[in-house]
């Protein structure tokens, strides 16, 4: 067993784990934070996608070790129900969610994008949640969602 000590949705923890548990596991199983989906477990379908040190990654192939010192954001990390963060709102507007297993993935996945490019082409947003699946929404709203969200962090709305 092994003490980790990080940022995580800006508040600092730490938590003693098995070597070779996986951050997913640590996020549902000691933190309760149950919006990080676990859909394969093989880093495959991105439901597990959250923010490290800002970047997309998949926390079911990353140890929790890993994590030392770093920061972690998972999606009840980036909104509220009451404040919702600007992707989150696109998402609903534009009724990008159907059975929303892959919305948090998706939404901290557009996050990341968003962050390091604010005007994505269409293909680049494509791109960057191609390793995102959803099962459901055959994946026009989402894109729209994002594309929504862009113009929106844009003008400042
Ligand atoms: S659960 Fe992590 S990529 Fe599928
Ligand atoms: S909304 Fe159901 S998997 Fe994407």
């Amino acid at each position: 067993m092994i003490t980790v000590s990080f940022n995580l949705n800006g508040k600092d923890v730490s938590c003693t784990v098995d070597a070779k548990e996986v951050l997913v596991d640590t996020l549902r199983e000691r933190f309760r934070l149950t919006g990080t989906k676990k859909g394969c477990g093989t880093g495959d379908c991105g439901a597990c996608t959250v923010l490290l040190d800002g970047e997309a990654v998949r926390s079911c192939i990353l140890l929790t070790a890993m994590v030392e010192g770093r920061k972690v954001t998972t999606i009840e990390g980036v909104g509220t129900m009451d404040h919702p963060h600007i992707v989150q709102q696109a998402f609903v507007d534009a009724s990008a969610v159907q059975c929303g297993f892959c919305t948090p993935g998706m939404v901290l996945t557009a996050i990341a994008l968003l962050n390091r490019n604010p005007n994505p082409t269409e293909d680049e947003i494509r791109t960057a949640l191609s390793g995102n699946l959803c099962r459901c929404t055959g994946y026009q709203k989402i894109i729209k969602a994002v594309q929504l969200a862009a113009e929106r962090m844009r003008e400042g709305r």
